[in-house]
């Protein structure tokens, strides 16, 4: 099964899909306050290509530009900025102040589905400290509320632990397994969770 995520596939009216759209068009943050994410510009390839440039932080992730260099890692954050033109697609960044990137967050939008994936990732120093976890909890809340979906799909590849135990103990249900094409055509095999809007609020009531 290659590159089939969502598992769940369940069309939503027009209306949806048009409010989702809107939604994603209209967001300019993810959060709130000071450790709010904000989209990514074109100007801010050479951070964001330090801040991915330790294998901590990209080995895990199939989506990231390959090879990444300042052109592909422009041409990631030029691609995220027409995604959210169609209603489809959202790249953040966090800083830390000082000019330098310490996360980032992509998010990927199916709104005939009311479904959506994030995925991202924090800087090393800032590895389990349950800092990925209550960021993850925020935002997949945010997603829900803010982008209207109804469901959020995950994948993480079979030996990354952390990202395992952050899904299941959020309340993910696993969905599977599914081959994940990296951006140089190499593929890799993802483990799938997925959760529900109604699951979700039921068991996070914030
Ligand atoms: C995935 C990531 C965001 C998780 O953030 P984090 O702040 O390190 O995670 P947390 O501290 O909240 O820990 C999450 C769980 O993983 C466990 N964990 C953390 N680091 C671990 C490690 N090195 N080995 C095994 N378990 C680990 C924690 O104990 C916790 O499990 P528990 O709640 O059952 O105790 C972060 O590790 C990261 O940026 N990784 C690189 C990119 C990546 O893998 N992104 C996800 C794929 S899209």
């Amino acid at each position: 099964m290659a590159d089939s995520i969502p598992v769940t596939r369940i069309e939503v009216p027009m209306s949806r899909i048009n409010a989702i759209r809107d939604a994603v068009c209209g967001v300019t943050h993810l959060g709130e306050g000071p450790d709010a994410s904000r989209l990514a510009g074109a100007s801010d390839a050479p951070a964001l290509l330090a801040f991915l440039s330790d294998p901590a932080v990209h080995a895990p992730i199939y989506t990231l530009p390959r090879p990444l260099t300042e052109a592909s890692v422009e041409a990631f954050i030029t691609d995220h900025i027409a995604q959210r033109a169609e209603g489809e697609g959202l790249l953040f960044v966090r800083e830390d102040g000082e000019g330098g990137i310490v996360g980032y967050t992509d998010i990927q939008v199916w709104p005939h589905w009311a479904a959506g994936e994030l995925g991202g990732a924090l800087h090393p120093s800032l590895h389990n400290q349950g800092r990925g976890t209550a960021g993850a909890g925020m935002s997949f809340s945010w997603m829900f509320r803010a982008l209207h979906l109804d469901l959020i799909c995950e994948t993480a590849s079979p030996e990354n632990v952390p990202t395992h135990r952050l899904l299941d103990g959020l309340g993910f249900e696993r969905k599977g397994e599914v081959t994940s094409t990296r951006t140089d055509g190499t593929t890799r095999a993802s483990l799938v969770w997925e959760v529900t809007r109604a699951d979700w609020f039921a068991r996070h009531k914030d």
